[in-house]
């Protein structure tokens, strides 16, 4: 815990908190936030240190934003997604026939972006030879296109961002040393989550509520046991994994009120020694994600439902269970997928509120218990029902609450099918 209220962080840090979405007061976000306003206006290179995850590329769009150069462009490079082979014509450009496939010239983007700012991700992955112009650039603004010998200008400031130990990277001669001195002349440093104390909650918060809002579905909540498990986990990807731990537990557990052993089960290593390796997924049980395609179905379901009541409003034709739009092209398609698997849901994909592209195999054997039972819509949505209630120990309100549905349809569909 840090107890950092809020009422302490300048006006302007705040400002930018809410315009780039940034949650948290830890000391030292704060302290980066502040750092990236003041050297914003001035035209240095600025270096921006953290592990991975840990929220860096908010902090280029920061400096360039609240710079002069706002006007001008930007461009974001990913050094370490660029192959070796073509990094220096993409970054410099260069001329027709430099090397064989080179049709034209091509301008780099240092050339694009004159007059604005390059923010060159994952710096340490640069090759050495790269690092040399980059050096030129730096020092002088100066740079040749691949395949020429003509010395061309540029006036572009470079921001720079690695998860890698710069120096450790510089003993082992894989960094030039002269170029990180130039390139960090400004350091900025994001602290890891685990420093961040409270912020973790907040942020926690903060995801489930936009996953929910995302799918559709009622927030999780986590009891006071799931939140110190959360405060205790090491969270070696940082936000990033925050973010994907939120997002899986919003989608199978939706709905529910999350407790430490449930939470545990999404966080690896969990009570062992930090080890920064990538964090494998959770395995889920073939009945959490049943219940979550339940949901989905229960969900899409109602839709249809809203769908044929406007059609036949429309027509004018009295409604009889989707049988009068029959006729009606594509729409009539979904009328006949009564019988389906819920793991066998494929390609579902409803745009732009047209339902001809809901494709759903039908007539496919489902036999979770090795019955070989087909289910109905009709049997899906009394499980979903089923299931909810229980959920919500028989509380109608707040079951028709997690469905989205109404009070009243929700009474109706327990008396039809016998729920009570
Ligand atoms: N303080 C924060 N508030 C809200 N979202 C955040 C925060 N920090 C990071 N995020 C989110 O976490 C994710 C990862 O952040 P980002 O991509 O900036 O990480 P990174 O430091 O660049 O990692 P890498 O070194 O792996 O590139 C993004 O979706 C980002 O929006
Ligand atoms: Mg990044």
């Amino acid at each position: 815990m840090n107890g950092n209220p809020s009422t302490s962080i300048p006006p302007e840090v705040l400002r930018v908190k809410q315009r780039y979405s940034i949650i948290g007061n830890a000391p030292a976000l704060i302290n980066a936030v502040q750092r990236a306003l003041q050297v914003a206006p001035i035209d240095l290179s600025v270096l921006i240190i953290g592990e991975s995850g840990s929220g860096k590329e908010f902090f280029p769009n920061i400096i360039h934003d609240f710079s002069a150069r706002k006007h001008s462009k930007y461009i974001a490079v990913n050094c370490g997604a660029i192959p070796e082979g073509t990094i220096d014509s993409e970054l410099f450009g260069h001329e027709k026939g430099a090397f064989t496939g080179a049709i034209s010239s091509r301008k780099g983007y240092f050339e694009e972006a004159d007059g604005g700012t390059i923010f060159l991700d994952e710096v340490a992955e640069l090759p050495l030879t790269t690092q040399a112009r980059l050096l030129r650039v730096l020092e002088s603004g100066e740079y040749i296109k691949v395949g020429s010998s003509e010395v061309q200008k540029t006036n572009i400031r470079v921001v720079a961002a690695t998860n890698k130990n710069m120096l450790q990277a510089v003993s082992e001669g894989k960094f030039r040393e002269d170029l990180y001195y130039r390139l960090s002349t400004v350091q900025i440093n994001i602290p890891p989550l685990r420093d961040r104390g409270n912020d973790v909650l907040m942020l926690v918060r903060k995801f489930s509520n936009d996953f929910a809002e995302k799918y559709g579905t009622p927030a999780v909540k986590f009891d006071e046991g799931a939140n110190d498990a959360i405060m205790r986990y090491r969270w070696p990807g940082n936000v990033r994994q925050l973010k994907n731990v939120i997002e899986q537990v919003s989608l199978f557990e939706a709905g529910t009120t999350v407790d430490a052993e449930h939470i545990k089960r999404y966080l690896p290593q969990y009570g062992t020694d930090y080890k920064p390796t990538v964090a494998s997924a959770p395995v889920f049980n073939y009945t959490q994600e049943r219940e979550m395609l339940f949901k989905l179905i229960f969900k899409m379901q109602n839709e249809i439902d809203g769908l044929h009541s406007r059609i036949d409003s429309i027509m004018g034709a009295r409604h009889a269970g989707g049988q009068n739009v029959e006729d009606n092209g594509k729409i009539h398609s979904l009328v006949k997928y009564t019988q389906f698997k819920p793991s066998e849901i494929e390609d579902i994909n409803i745009e732009n509120g047209a339902a001809e592209d809901v494709s759903v195999k039908n007539d496919v054997d489902y036999a979770e218990d090795g019955t070989g039972m087909t289910m109905t819509l009709e049997d899906t949505e009394r499980e979903t029902i089923k299931k909810s209630l229980e959920r919500n120990c028989g509380k109608r309100k707040k079951t028709a609450e997690e469905l989205h549905i109404s009070e009243r349809t929700l009474y109706r569909k327990i008396k039809e099918y016998g729920l009570e």
